[in-house]
């Protein structure tokens, strides 16, 4: 149900065997009470914060959240989107937990959820096929659209950055086809009347289709999406990949504004903060020291 607080806690009991059909139980332990809210129909607004790129560097997220995170003892943010790449090889499900989901738990996921959106090293590595497992995903796709208060969403998952025959994939991958499969979902979604009736449309998707070099994979999005993504009115793309942070003014090539965070060394990361209402979308791209290294801010009156 939209809109509803709901109160929980964590219990588990260790199994510590069968005898026959009689189970042996172990010690119960339990978590503290918690709480969460679910969105609103009609939220007039929110708070998000974007990480990319943290590259199995776990550390990156209290840092960044305890720094920039908070104004006074108050979060700044109540939806953190982990915009690719938070992995370098995804091989067990010690990482999934240790380098992604404590340290999000330990600081805000326990009430506020978070999105783990597609980079090209989440393809990577031989557990990679289950990251559906631990973070969930609308019909288990990484490619779909939401809506939140003023916002709709559409997250596309940009693939791998070489070409499918390349031999570090060893055979299996398709992601030119799979790309494919986004572009006519895709085309479908913009003339949803979910997008239509939205007051902003922000795209998030790991390699920017431009801005970000001239590999397969960025040229591929271009080709596919590109088209599509210029007859959407997109306000505003978030991405990263690229390991520089920039942003790019509406330009020729794409009639919408593009951010791409930096990472994963000191001084490079950033910790990207949007505020959305219905009048405007404010972004503020904050470098790890403190620095302000990108902002936009996106009033309705301009559409
Ligand atoms: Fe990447």
């Amino acid at each position: 149900m939209p809109g509803t607080e709901h109160k929980y806690k964590i219990v588990s009991t260790e199994v510590l065997g069968y005898k026959g059909s009689k189970v042996e139980f172990g010690e119960t332990i339990s978590s503290p009470l918690y709480g969460f809210k679910t969105w609103g129909q009609n939220e007039d607004e929110f708070k998000m914060v974007v990480f990319n790129d943290i590259h199995d560097r776990p550390q990156i997220i209290p840092q960044l959240l305890y720094r920039h995170g908070y104004t006074g003892n108050t979060k700044d943010y109540d939806f953190v989107v982990f915009n690719g790449d938070c992995f370098d090889w995804v091989t067990e499900e010690q990482q999934m937990v240790d380098h992604l989901i404590k340290p999000s738990v330990d600081i805000f996921a326990t009430e506020f959820p978070f999105l783990l959106t597609q980079g090209n090293h989440e393809c990577r590595g031989s557990f990679s096929r289950h990251i559906p497992e631990y973070y969930a995903y609308p019909d288990n796709k990484y490619y779909f659209a939401f809506t939140r208060g003023p916002v709709r969403f559409l997250v596309l998952d940009s693939g791998e950055d070489k070409t499918d025959d390349s031999v570090e994939y060893g055979g299996l991958s398709a992601f030119d086809r799979y790309r494919e499969v986004q572009k006519k979902w895709l085309e479908k979604e913009i003339e949803s009347p979910e997008f239509k009736k939205a007051d902003f449309r922000v795209l998030l998707i790991h390699i920017s289709p431009y801005h970000s070099g001239d590999w397969h994979g960025t040229m591929h999005c271009r080709e596919l999406f590109g088209p599509v993504l210029n007859k959407a009115r997109i306000d505003l793309q978030i991405s990263g990949h690229t390991h520089r942070y920039m942003t790019h003014e509406a330009d020729a090539d794409h009639n919408w504004p593009i951010v791409i965070g930096g990472g994963p060394l000191e001084g490079k990361r950033t910790l990207i903060k949007l505020h959305a209402t219905r009048k405007q979308l404010d972004l503020k791209m904050i470098r790890d020291d403190g620095e302000l290294v990108g902002k936009f801010l996106i009033t309705k009156k301009n559409k």
